[in-house]
């Protein structure tokens, strides 16, 4: 990921089904930055698909891959950066990511992130994959709460995704506190987003 100069990385985490992804996009194309997906990284790198790596050789194989593709991805600034739904568990990524850029956590209803997880289909997603559908808006309302904690001391800002607001108000709610934020944005982008 080449660098944006003067800029901070914008760092999205948060749940399953929070739209990282969809909103890590959106803030690429708008800011012209270059975006980064640790899921998808670490895909790349290992040619297996996350769901195969966990069933593989176990979820510590997968998070001490991450842990790789997050100290990477941490090493460039000015960039977008989605995570996936673990990497802010753990204080040593969180110091990375935090040292180069600012984590956006994203949040959301659980009944609403599991109808679009269910939507994508559980089958790429090994956390969820042995849960009924009924069941599943309970597991995620059980994980959120198990991670709240850890979610809420990594976040430099909060980003509710399932208040009726699109992906593309999300992105620019963001990009509005990053621009206020005063060291998020490079001078080329603050114009940008100005004009
Ligand atoms: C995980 C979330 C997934 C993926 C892995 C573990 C988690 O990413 O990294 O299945 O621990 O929450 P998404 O949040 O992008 O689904």
């Amino acid at each position: 990921m080449s660098a944006v100069e003067g800029a901070r990385n914008i760092v999205l985490g948060g749940l399953m089904g929070t739209g990282k992804t969809t909103i890590a996009r959106r803030l690429a194309i708008t800011l012209g930055r270059p975006w980064l997906d640790t899921d998808t990284r670490v895909e790349q790198d290992l040619g297996v698909s996350v769901a195969e790596l966990f069933a593989r050789d176990g979820e510590q194989a997968f998070r001490e891959r991450e842990a790789t593709v997050v100290r990477d991805a941490a090493a460039a600034a000015g960039g977008v950066i989605s995570l996936g739904g673990g990497v802010l568990l753990d204080p040593a990524n969180v110091a990375q990511l935090r040292a180069s850029g600012v984590i956006v956590l994203l949040t959301g209803d659980a009944a609403e992130l599991a109808r679009r997880a269910a939507r994508r289909g559980l089958q790429h997603r090994p956390l969820l994959a042995d849960v009924e559908p009924e069941q599943l808006s309970g597991r995620l309302a059980e994980l959120a709460e198990q991670r709240r904690e850890r979610y809420e001391a990594a976040a430099d800002h909060v980003e509710d995704t399932t208040d009726g607001r699109s992906p593309e108000q999300v992105a620019a709610a963001i990009i509005a506190w990053a621009a206020e934020r005063g060291d998020v944005l490079s001078s080329e982008e603050r114009k940008r987003v100005a004009a």
